[in-house]
């Protein structure tokens, strides 16, 4: 049986199971990327695991979320970032280099290889060929320090391409069809795959556009074969010599087919507020728009935006529309302004932001109250946008374009007349003196970490005790989300590399006084009832607890991510075997686990002494492989250091 252009891959950088679908494997990451709002942890957990140098051929810092600078936060975080770069052996790409995704696509990518990042839209990187994840911020510093990355083997959804886009639709409709299609869970726990015919009539930009916005689907990555295409995009970047071609075998088996015919594809929309909620622009055409944001690491390339130019050239944007465009990296940018195409978008009324995220992580241009805002982005969820009620369409940019020309959703297809050939240059514009390298291995010690008040170490962890004694300080109930456990918020946003700040708010929903009866405890047992850890994946919600002296967590059942989470803290996951034994426990009762680290190591059950009121409570620890080794070792970057010995 031959393979799929994923399966090749990962058979390439397998180093831990082997490759059967549904089971846990470790594979070998080449490359690594953060963008800065994750970043600043990441490298935090990196710096904690004592490594001197990354160990992946190329890793790269990119700043791009938060570039608004209303207070020292960012900045200092900007500064921190950097200087763990050149010390480590990162490259780092400064502020207004552009966006993490489109960068790394013209400078970095190489087909074949693997990367992980800390950005869910790492997948981009699938448009050149790559194995590209997105990743937790510790996945990545453990993939920096030498460690496997760990996912569940992947199903392979083909997604067979014929015909050619007729002119002025775009790679966009392209995954708005397969969203359509697949809806917003149906990539999960799968790769979707690109082939047939249609693949060569697209640029590698283009297949980007696609592959970036898998990650709506829910899917592991998504991916395209590079080819005569790829090797054309990577020659235009002065980067020949990263070519070689990858392709499925004709035997090459598939869980599910799907064919799509792009000479057929219509322009269309996601309509709010989720990206498989989609329309034909056909039947919303008509219906008044507030605003067009042009932009993110979907649709900022140098075709989206010299299409862009080609539509406005000449004309004026609606007078109720605003409109603003942010090019992808400055590459683009700086190309625009070369060829005089930039010229024709500022006369035409767009407001010209850095090339950055800006909007798509609502940096500015929130939209007017039930403002109907259009925007070439790949999310749309509710209040993103930074308006709560705003309506978020996510479209082309032929036809964000002209629809902030007619202050009205239309079809560009319907629009424009005859389209010009657009072509990718034979050379693009290489200049990376906004990327900085990395100081020699020499040099690296005489790199000093710009640390500014906001950037606070990672909190230690040890490992797991032979004994653990503790009060439990907060016993809580039911379906407690990561939320309850460690707020976000515009409010906090800025102190996510400031754990000790971070603390003061933890479990401040339930009970204010919990972090300051936590640390005068020294160390401590939460306490909870069933599903416990729902919501987001965010690795706070472990890490602050981590700080507070949170050494077990003892509750009726637990959400799945926030257990693993747990685990690569170092903090004890328990759960009653008997879910009325919560009721045995009461706030500030102290607690024994005794002989706790052998119960771990060889398996044998688990029993919490209430020594408050004297009862034996059996609890399961059910913990194995992998996951016992890193709790043993006191969490996820302890394990990695150990296997690194
Ligand atoms: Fe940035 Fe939005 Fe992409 S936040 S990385 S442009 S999804």
């Amino acid at each position: 049986m031959g393979y799929t252009i994923a399966e090749k891959i990962l058979k390439e950088h397998i180093v831990d199971g082997e490759l059967k679908k549904g089971t846990e494997i470790g594979i070998r990451i080449d490359q690594t990327l953060t963008q800065d709002a994750t970043g600043t942890m990441a490298y935090l957990e990196f710096e904690a695991m004592g490594v001197d140098r990354v160990k992946t051929e190329r890793s790269v810092a990119y700043i791009d979320h938060n570039t608004l600078q209303s207070g020292f936060e960012n900045a200092d975080d900007h500064r921190f970032i950097g200087s763990v770069a050149k010390k480590h052996g990162i490259y780092f790409s400064r502020p207004g280099n552009g966006i993490c995704h489109q960068v790394h696509l013209e400078r970095f990518g190489v087909p074949g290889k693997t990367l992980i990042g800390s950005d869910s839209h790492t997948p981009t990187g699938g448009g050149i060929g790559m194995f590209a994840c997105g990743a937790g911020g510790l996945d990545v510093a453990v993939a920096m320090g030498g460690g496997a990355y760990y996912i569940t083997c992947p199903q392979t959804v083909r997604v067979n391409l014929t015909g050619k886009l007729a002119p002025w639709v775009s790679a966009k409709d392209v995954i708005l069809e397969v969203l359509r299609i697949l809806t917003v869970k149906g990539g999960v726990g799968k790769v979707i795959e690109y082939g047939g015919e249609g693949v060569k009539s697209l640029t590698v930009p283009e297949r980007a556009t696609i592959t970036n916005m898998g990650a709506e689907l829910g899917a592991t990555t998504s991916i395209f074969p590079s080819d005569e295409i790829t090797l054309e995009f990577l020659k235009a970047q002065g980067r020949a010599d990263a070519w070689k071609e990858l392709k499925a075998d004709d035997d090459a088996e598939y869980d599910k087919i799907v064919n799509i015919d792009l000479s057929a594809l219509k322009p269309a929309a996601a309509c709010p507020h989720s990206p498989d909620n989609i329309k034909p622009i056909s039947e919303l055409a008509g219906k008044k728009i507030d605003q067009v944001c042009i932009g993110s690491c979907t649709n900022s390339s140098y075709l989206d935006m010299m299409k862009v130019a080609s539509i406005l050239k000449g004309k004026t944007c609606h007078p109720d529309v605003s409109l603003s465009i942010a090019p992808g990296s400055k590459q683009v940018f700086n190309m625009l302004a070369e060829n005089g195409a930039l010229a024709d978008l500022i006369a035409a009324g767009a407001r010209i932001l850095e090339c950055a995220c800006g909007p798509c992580i609502g940096m500015g241009q929130s939209p007017n109250s039930g403002g109907i805002s259009l925007r070439t982005f790949n999310r749309n969820f509710e209040g993103r946008s930074g308006t709560a009620d705003g309506q978020v369409y996510l479209v082309s940019p032929e036809t964000a374009a002209v629809s902030a020309l007619t202050g009205v959703f239309t079809d560009p297809t319907e629009y424009l007349g005859d389209m010009p050939e657009f072509k990718l240059p034979e050379k693009f514009l290489i200049n990376d003196n906004m990327i900085v390298a990395p100081a020699s291995p020499e040099e690296a010690d005489s790199v000093e970490i710009l640390r500014g008040p906001n950037i606070k170490p990672f909190p230690v962890t040890t490992p797991l005790e032979e004994s653990i004694q503790a009060a439990a300080v907060l016993k809580v109930g039911d379906n407690i989300t990561t939320d309850h456990i460690m707020p976000a918020g515009a409010k906090i946003l800025p102190y996510r590399s400031n754990i000790p700040y971070l603390s003061q708010f933890c479990f401040g929903v339930c009970d204010s006084t919990f972090p300051q009866r936590a640390l005068e405890a020294g160390k401590s047992i939460v306490v909870g009832g069933s599903n416990y850890g729902q919501g987001s994946s965010r690795e706070h919600a472990a890490l602050v607890p981590l700080y507070l002296g949170v050494k077990a967590v003892i509750v009726k059942s637990f959400a799945r991510i926030h257990r693993s989470n747990l685990i690569n803290a170092g903090i004890l996951p328990l759960t009653f075997v008997h879910e009325s034994d919560y009721d045995l426990i009461d706030q500030n009762d102290e607690l024994e686990l005794a002989d706790i680290r052998a119960c771990i190591e060889n398996d044998k059950p688990v029993t919490v002494k209430n020594l408050t009121k004297n009862i034996m409570i059996p609890v399961n620890a059910d913990l194995s492989g992998r996951s016992k080794d890193i709790l043993l070792a006191g969490g996820l970057l302890n394990y990695t250091k150990q296997q690194a010995e």
